[in-house]
């Protein structure tokens, strides 16, 4: 009960401490600890929460063979990429947070998927932001059913958590995260200590209530979530919402599911009609001119589940700098360098007094090391000026002393291409499959040489 009615919180990993000081002994950071001022209701509610979990009554001890999982069922949401990152589609009494940069189109696709889901369901979208006229402007715009969606403007978290007692929805969003208060803590809105006692008492009137509540967050400059960390350990499923502002292109990613795998990609793309599902994302990364051009080289790269053509271009020309450029977009730039260096030792071909760029079209961001002979079959072709065929595609992990190594998932990359209408792979030899995608010449290379003799 002696607790200190001021605390010092990381921003970073959300430590406390009694004291300020000015390094986190958790994680690190330097000046990151902020001032948060706590009640005292604040201080013994928050702890003995933690302490006894969400349950407050006690819970007994079950084998995990007498667990119920039917009793487990998953909310589909209609919107098939949204599902897909969830896996599955959402758990009644989970806590969902879907962060993005602002803009990027949080609040209008969790409009579109509650207005649908509202024809089969109670659900309450509760607006801290915009104003019940503009979300309605929003929903009529985009021609969304509207009848049955329940909207609540409010930012008290005391408040929000009694209107939903009273409408029992089995849907909760709450946009955003940075907006809402509780009454206990003195500190502003947006704060470390506000923004995670508002998750936190949302979280556990989920919990109680079994409700599926979606947080929204913002994220800072800095690229993280507000409150960075304080968050992720309370919800159950993080999914961020990327794309840059000039594409309109969105990309979906969870980053923690507790009921599905990460790193699963949903894609979608921004009209003037709202967030549209892209289901076929290897069509838009692909866009290529008929003509073959040098340097371009079409690689299959691993999301989640699935496998996705992306088009690799790369330029080299004579540098007139003493110190030769090397430039990546979409892939890691050391890499690029470091694959240039078993190119040269290798592949005996020297691009020391050449500039080189390499890009990777459409905005995709490549961190799979199977895009290395790719990246160096595209270098090696513009190089010599030498346009690759139209329907080669190519992909394996280059190793320091220029061997080829394989990848995971080959063959079901190979059907993906031969599905797009490719009739030539280069891959790594493990990775041939014995039985060919049908009308597909697939040549298993084991070292660099090898591979540069193929093309
Ligand atoms: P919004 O969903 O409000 O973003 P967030 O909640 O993540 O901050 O808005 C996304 C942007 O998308 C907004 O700047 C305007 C644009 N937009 C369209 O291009 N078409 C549309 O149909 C809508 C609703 C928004
Ligand atoms: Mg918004």
């Amino acid at each position: 009960m002696a607790r200190a009615k001021t605390a010092y919180v990381c921003n970073d990993c959300g430590a406390d401490y009694a004291k300020w000081q000015g390094r986190c002994d958790a994680c690190g950071a330097w000046n990151t600890l902020s001032e948060v001022r706590l009640g005292p209701a604040a201080a013994t509610a928050g702890s003995t929460a933690r302490r006894q979990g969400y349950a407050g009554s006690l819970s007994e001890v079950t084998t995990l063979a007498d667990i119920d999982l039917g009793s487990v069922p998953r909310i589909g949401t209609g919107v098939e990429e949204f599902d897909r990152v969830l896996g599955g589609g959402l758990v009644p009494g989970s806590a969902v947070l879907i962060g993005g940069h602002p803009g990027a189109g949080k609040s209008t696709l969790l409009l579109q998927v509650l207005c649908t889901l509202a024809q089969r369901m109670k659900a309450l979208y509760v607006t801290g932001e915009e104003s019940l006229q503009q979300v309605a402007m929003r929903a009529r715009r985009l021609d969304l059913p509207v009848d049955n969606l329940q909207l609540l403007s409010e930012t008290s978290v005391e408040n929000i958590c009694a209107a939903a007692e009273q409408h029992k929805p089995q849907l909760m969003v709450a946009d955003s995260i940075q907006v809402m208060h509780v009454a206990d803590i003195a500190s502003a809105p947006g704060g470390v200590a506000q923004v995670r006692e508002s998750a936190a008492q949302m979280i556990r009137y989920a919990k109680q209530s079994n409700t599926a509540l979606i947080l929204v967050g913002h994220v800072t400059k800095d690229g993280t979530l507000a409150g960075p960390k304080v968050l992720e350990h309370m919800i159950d499923c993080s999914i961020m919402l990327e794309g840059s502002g000039d594409s309109r292109f969105r990309t979906l990613r969870g980053t923690k599911n507790r009921f599905g795998a990460i790193n699963e990609l949903g894609v979608f793309a921004m009209t003037e009609r709202g967030l549209k599902e892209v289901k076929n994302p290897s069509a838009i990364f692909l866009s290529r001119s008929d003509e073959p051009a040098a340097g371009s080289v079409v690689m299959v790269v691993w999301e989640g589940t699935r496998p996705i053509l992306v088009e690799i271009q790369a330029l080299v020309d004579d540098s007139s700098l003493g110190n030769p450029r090397r430039l990546a977009v979409g892939l890691d730039q050391n890499r690029l360098a470091m694959l240039l260096a078993v190119l040269h030792r290798h592949g005996g071909l020297q691009v020391g007094d050449q500039d080189v760029f390499v890009n990777v079209v459409g905005g995709v961001k490549v961190v799979e090391t199977s895009a290395d002979l790719a990246l160096l079959l595209s270098i090696v072709s513009s190089l010599r000026d030498r346009p690759l065929p139209h329907d080669l595609v190519v992909f394996g992990e280059v190793g320091l002393s220029g061997e080829i190594r394989p990848v995971p998932s080959g063959q079901e990359r190979l059907y993906e291409a031969a599905k797009h209408g490719f009739r030539r792979a280069i891959v790594p030899l493990a990775n041939a499959p014995r039985k060919k995608p049908k009308g597909m010449a697939v040549v298993g290379v084991k070292t660099l040489a090898e591979a540069l003799a193929a093309i």
